[in-house]
């Protein structure tokens, strides 16, 4: 078990006890939608259970978005955020329109919390599902891939949004999920991705999954394309014990395990750090029933006894816990809930909180996962890797083309023409990823976001004069190039996608 006390970066003293009380200070956020009345539900549970925790309440999202900040999170919030080092925070919305960033993504990241731990399990039979013997963890890489929120628009008619996978975020969520797995005796770890199709991105998750599994014999590892793990997540959860995933993937499929479980309002999920940590609910903040006091606040609970088991307090979490099953034992639950033959004790946000209320220290005996064995995320070592020899082997112009009647094969002759007396030769055209010159098909598609690519005819390596050059035959043409994306070997492998016939 991660004690908290002797970790070297959680000290007690570092989560501001008060001294008088010797509760820990934490800081809590209730979020927008039914963030404040789910967070006063377990508030109250939180009290009446005696957890020696005291709140600096911080104002996050659509208020601080209102009051002008477009962060949703003003310096003062920061501020108490990195005094008191844990977070339980409610849902927020994240606004539509442009320029607001989402609080949580932010979070997530400026406070280092790489790894995003989602247990799901079932409640049968007091809460109805088809799946009664589901009991995973999803391990959510929580800083990279699309979230790094890097977008534009280039052209007219095409958006882009970058996917960032680096080696060492993705080495040290694996390790951690390994290292979970171990901890937790669970005894496969499943690793989702697509890189059937992302070859380099999805390809180096999937990379370094295998390398850390190697370290893990004693646990059984094993990969599927995401679309069909995603289905036979939702088919048979039970086939899975933790299920690692990059960022989007595991965001998805976290819902997908929470819903099938009973309800998306069961999912709890803890961010975890080597110097922050924030606990909040896997769902989001439904506007659609804010203000209606029927919200379920169980996955924001089920974080809070996170967030108490990683303060130590395993004991009052499992009172809590204890509680929680017993009320629905009892047949109360929110209306979110299926429960079997028991739909006429649906209760209110908080008068389901009171019926946990009147049953903590009067559980039944049976007994819970009371133990938080998970282990210290600043525990975790990469293994050192040598810089291997990087070549540069050409460019892609991506332009803004929309003359010619979109004709690749004229826009391709074009090109050639005002690039013929340079070292790079013109080796293909693409449109949305598809070659289109030379001999492409005239049945393709083609939008104004053209991609042009330049190698040595030798595919030796080039120059950034040589890259510079061909820019110039462009501007001087008036080819709009809207970006360029350098093509590189890393150790002699060409590490780009490669176009048909390269
Ligand atoms: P949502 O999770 O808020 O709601 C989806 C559906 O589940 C709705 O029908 C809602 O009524 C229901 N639901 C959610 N939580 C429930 C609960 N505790 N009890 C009963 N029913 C519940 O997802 P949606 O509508 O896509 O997102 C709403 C807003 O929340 C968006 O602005 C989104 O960006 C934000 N969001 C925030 C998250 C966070 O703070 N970590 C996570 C996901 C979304």
């Amino acid at each position: 078990m991660f004690d908290h006390a002797q970790s070297s970066h959680f000290h007690a003293t570092e989560h501001t006890p008060d001294h008088r009380s010797m509760k820990t200070t934490v800081a809590l956020a209730p979020g927008d939608g039914i963030g404040p009345e789910i967070t006063e539900a377990v508030c109250r549970i939180l009290e009446a259970a005696k957890a020696p925790v005291a709140f600096a309440p911080i104002t996050l999202g659509e208020q601080s978005y209102l009051a002008g900040t477009n962060s949703g999170i003003d310096s003062a919030a920061w501020e108490t955020i990195r005094a008191h080092r844990v977070l339980l925070k409610g849902p927020i919305t994240t606004p539509q329109g442009r320029g607001y960033k989402s609080v949580n993504v932010t979070l997530r990241k400026a406070l280092g919390l790489f790894a995003n731990v989602r247990p799901c399990q079932s409640y049968a039979p007091w809460v109805n599902t088809h799946h009664p013997d589901m009991d995973l963890i999803i391990v959510r890489e929580n800083e990279e891939d699309t979230y790094a929120g890097i977008e534009h628009q280039q052209t007219q008619e095409v958006t882009q949004c970058l996917k960032l996978i680096s080696r060492p975020g993705t080495e040290r969520l694996i390790r951690y999920g390994f290292e979970l797995a171990k901890a937790q005796g669970r005894k496969k770890v499943h690793c989702f991705t697509k890189d059937n199709i992302m070859k380099l991105t999805d390809g180096l998750f999937h990379r370094v999954f295998d390398e850390v599994a190697k370290d893990y014999p004693e646990i059984e590892a094993d990969h599927l394309i995401i679309d069909i793990g995603t289905a036979l997540l939702a088919d048979q959860p039970e086939r899975f014990d933790l299920i690692i995933a990059p960022n989007l993937y595991g965001d998805i499929i976290s819902d997908v395990a929470a819903q099938i479980s009973g309800s998306v309002g069961l999912g709890g999920s803890a961010n975890l750090g080597c110097d922050f940590a924030m606990f909040e609910a896997v769902h989001g903040s439904a506007p659609d029933i804010a203000g209606k006091d029927i919200a379920n606040p169980s996955g924001l609970l089920f974080a809070s006894l996170d967030m108490l088991r990683y303060l130590g307090h395993g004991v009052i979490a499992a009172n809590i816990q204890r509680a929680w099953q017993q009320t629905l034992a009892d047949g109360w639950h929110t209306a979110d809930l299926c429960m079997n033959a028991q739909a006429d004790k649906a209760l209110g946000t908080q008068a389901f909180a009171d019926a946990i209320i009147n049953r903590l220290n009067a559980g039944p005996s049976s007994s819970i996962a009371n133990a938080w064995v998970w282990p210290d995320p600043a525990s975790i070592a990469l293994k050192p890797s040598e810089p291997v020899e990087k070549t540069l082997l050409g460019v892609d112009v991506f332009i803004e083309f929309d003359d010619l009647g979109r004709d690749p094969d004229q826009l391709g002759q074009r090109i050639e023409a005002i690039t013929e007396d340079l070292s790079l030769d013109l080796k293909l055209i693409t449109n949305r990823g598809v070659k289109v010159y030379p001999d492409g098909f005239p049945e393709t598609t083609c939008t104004d976001h053209w991609r042009c690519r330049f190698r040595r005819a030798d595919d030796q390596a080039v120059t950034h004069r040589q890259i510079l050059d061909v820019l110039a035959r462009f501007e001087a043409a008036g080819l709009d190039f809207i970006k360029t994306e350098h093509l590189y070997a890393f150790g002699g492998q060409p590490q780009f996608s490669m176009g048909q016939g390269e």
